[in-house]
């Protein structure tokens, strides 16, 4: 009777198990299913003066087709500013005009690859803000979208200045610590070594040779 209900209750344990395990197969499966993933960095930081390269991909469980691809990157200023796309693709890439990108852009993914990557060039310190990439890829029912928060900033932070400076100080500082742990090591076993000659020999000749090193402190202290 005793063993029977073990038996039962492991058995009702191996089906919650199998239940919970094919729940989340199928929450897996639904959103592999169902979502066109886009990927972005969220958050990039970028130097003033330089060409920064805005890397979006995507996938999508179907094969890209010319005709019926699209996407768009667009960029505000703030999360409640206006909208502006400075690249969008319909049939073919377009560069929207009379902005402040105007001139800047140039597409730098690969179609072929999922990759919709831009780049923009001397970025400078009001192009701060929010880039996003948007993509829809027919018959794929969803439309992805990847969001960029963009941050121009005028000078390399002094953050990654000083954990450069902690890295060498405790590299220099940790062999420092390992040489002078090695010097002391070979010094007290010549010292010990040293010493069971000298016990071994006569008194006299001992006490001749420490007060001529001058090194009867050390010799204890290493013992
Ligand atoms: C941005 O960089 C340029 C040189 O690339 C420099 O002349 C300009 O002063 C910089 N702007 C700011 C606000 O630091
Ligand atoms: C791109 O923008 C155009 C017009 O603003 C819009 O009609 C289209 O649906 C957008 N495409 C994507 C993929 O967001
Ligand atoms: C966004 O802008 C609208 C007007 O365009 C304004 O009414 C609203 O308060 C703003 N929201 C925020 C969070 O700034």
């Amino acid at each position: 009777m005793y063993l029977s209900l073990q038996k039962r209750s492991r058995l009702w344990m191996k089906i919650s198990e199998a239940c919970v395990l094919g729940f989340a197969m199928l929450l897996v499966m639904g959103h592999l299913a169902s979502a066109m993933d886009v990927t972005v960095l969220s958050k990039m930081n970028a130097l003033n003066g330089t060409n920064v390269r805005l890397s979006c991909t995507f996938n999508s469980c179907y094969k890209i087709e010319n005709s019926k691809f699209s996407m768009n990157w667009t960029y505000k200023e703030c999360h409640n500013c206006t909208n502006v796309t400075f690249l969008q693709y319909k049939h073919k890439w377009i560069y929207p005009k009379d902005h402040q990108f105007e001139g800047r852009v140039n597409f730098t993914g690969n179609l072929n690859k999922n990759d919709v990557s831009v780049t923009i060039k001397n970025i400078q310190i009001d192009d701060s803000g929010l880039f996003t990439c948007e993509v829809k890829n027919p018959p794929d029912r969803q439309q992805g979208r990847g969001v960029i928060d963009f941050n121009v900033i005028t000078e390399v932070p002094p953050e990654r200045d000083s954990t450069i400076a902690v890295i060498i100080g405790a590299s220099v500082g940790g062999f420092l610590a390992v040489l002078i742990l090695i010097l002391v090591v070979v010094k007290c076993v010549r010292r010990r070594k040293k010493q069971e000659l000298i016990s071994d020999e006569q008194k006299i000749e001992e006490e001749g040779k420490m007060d001529g090193e001058g090194g009867t402190e050390e010799g204890t202290k290493c013992q």
